[in-house]
């Protein structure tokens, strides 16, 4: 992606960059910035607020200025400078590519961005009957390589072979032999699990796998968008960026170069974001050494919650029932008076701005510029902004987070509020699979404990003695 031909979109960023570098200071937070000695001592609270669940080097919150960074970098720069390709590489390895290094990913991932048999299975299952969220769960349940060393279940023949439907495994009858029953073979040309299976193999399975699914959920996104409609899916387009395919597949148009950048930056945005719940659960079906699939499974159905990533799609309903920036103060107040959370604001760690949605919130009334429907939307969005910032920032630290502006930027691209979602899954798969890996370095089994209140010496009734 050539960034050279969107200049104001690099201009924008670099604004939101002054602007939050103006208004934050530079200090890390120092007890969440050195290394540990277990067993550590923090204060937790409910839903573990301020639990301390491991050292990671992969990425950093400063929920107190608003700051994000991954490997080291500024996530303004990245914004700015940086592709969601160089990022993913990045917090996979902790560096950024090299040119070399860049175009040996780049293949990878065009070869893995291609799923026929996967898709062929998607088109029979009711997709247009499903959530958008579910389909992508199934989807890369049928991207799994049954192959990985750590599942037991490769140790079985057939009809495991069956669901693995990219890995080479094509079902077909075999010639009649005049048997009784019907009998299927699968031709498995895949890796056996070795008799001794050494960390650096496990290690090499678990990338590719990573490297499978980075490429392979935009695929399974832009099948979603398009099956769910009655559409067939668009085949990717090797000349075409990560983000660019995306946007291709998921609207069957080549984007213009300033939509694909746009989606490139949110990509970005939404790649990591430190202990959040889907990552916590991604790694905790992880450190019981199950597979990357399942793992990545886990971070899908968590993210798909309300108070979570789904929060992007609820925020384009509510400002759509809000309707015009003049009947934002009303609906504010019956808000506030039925105690109802505003999608889109507030944060566990973030108390400050949240530095997505300064680069998104632009980005929204870039594109509102030349959309009617996205410029009332907007309207409405900024109006609510100042109502929630002036009566909740100050008090309860509550601004707007990522998902305030996200549905805003996708819906003025035209994409509907179902994808939006999956759309930040296929983005956060990504941070999902860096902290998967690094945290397998140094594995052991999240088993926290929790306290009983429940009763104790209650006598055994039969069912036959026992009352309302
Ligand atoms: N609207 C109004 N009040 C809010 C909001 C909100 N969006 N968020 C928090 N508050 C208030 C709570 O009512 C509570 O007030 P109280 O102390 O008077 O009871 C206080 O702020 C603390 O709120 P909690 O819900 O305890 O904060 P928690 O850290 O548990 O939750 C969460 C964080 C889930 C993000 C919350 O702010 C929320 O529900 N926001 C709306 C959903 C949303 O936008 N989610 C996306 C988050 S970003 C992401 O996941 C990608």
């Amino acid at each position: 992606m050539n960034h050279q031909s969107t200049p104001e979109i690099t201009e924008l960023i670099l604004k939101a960059a002054e602007k939050a570098r103006r208004e934050t200071s530079s200090t890390p937070e120092p007890e969440l910035v050195k290394p540990l000695t277990w067993p550590v001592q923090c204060t937790v609270g409910p839903g573990l607020e301020g639990a301390i669940s491991c050292e990671t080097k992969i990425g950093y919150v400063n929920g107190s200025k608003g700051w994000l960074i991954y490997r080291g970098y500024d996530i303004f720069d990245l914004c700015a400078y940086s592709t969601f390709e160089e990022v993913s590489y990045l917090l996979l390895h902790g560096n950024l590519p090299t040119g070399e290094q860049l175009d040996r990913f780049n293949k990878k991932l065009i070869s893995y961005r291609s799923l026929p048999k996967t898709l062929r299975k998607m088109i029979s299952f009711p997709l247009e009957e499903m959530s958008t969220m579910a389909a992508l769960r199934i989807g890369t349940m049928m991207m799994r390589q049954a192959q990985t060393f750590l599942d037991k279940e490769a140790a079985r023949p057939d009809p495991v072979d069956a669901t693995d439907t990219d890995a080479d495994s094509i079902p077909m009858e075999t010639k009649p032999l005049g048997e009784k029953r019907a009998i299927y073979e699968f031709k498995n040309n895949r890796k056996k699990r070795p008799k001794q299976v050494t960390a650096d193999i496990i290690s090499a399975q678990e990338l590719e796998s990573a490297y499978h699914l980075i490429s392979g959920m935009g695929t399974l996104v832009g099948a979603i968008s398009r099956l769910r409609v009655g559409k067939m899916p668009t085949e990717p387009d090797p000349e075409l960026s990560h983000a660019g395919n995306l946007l291709y597949m998921m609207t069957g148009k080549r984007p213009t170069p300033v939509e694909e950048r746009i989606m490139d930056v949110s990509l970005i945005l939404h790649a990591d974001h430190g202990m959040n719940a889907s990552t916590f659960a991604s790694m905790v079906v992880a450190s019981t050494l199950s597979d990357v699939y399942f793992s990545v499974g886990a971070g899908i159905a968590a993210l798909n919650g309300p108070l979570h990533g789904g929060a992007n799609e609820q925020v384009l309903y509510q400002l759509e029932s809000i309707g015009n920036p003049e009947n934002v103060k009303q609906w504010y107040a019956n808000a506030r008076e039925n105690k109802t959370k505003i999608m889109g604001f507030g944060h566990r760690v973030y108390k400050a701005y949240d530095p997505r949605a300064r680069v998104l919130g632009p980005l929204a009334e870039y594109l509102g510029q030349h959309n009617r429907n996205a410029k009332r939307l907007c309207k409405v969005a900024k109006t609510l902004e100042k109502e929630v910032v002036s009566s909740l920032g100050q008090s309860k630290g509550i601004f707007p987070n990522v998902d305030f502006f996200s549905g805003l930027v996708y819906s003025a691209m035209g994409i509907p509020a179902p994808l939006y979602t999956p759309m930040f899954a296929a983005s956060r798969v990504s941070g999902w699979t860096a902290r998967i890996m690094e945290y397998l370095k140094n594995n052991r089994i999240f088993r926290p404990r929790a306290i009983y209140t429940g009763d104790f010496d209650r006598p055994y009734v039969p069912v036959e003695k026992r009352k309302k």
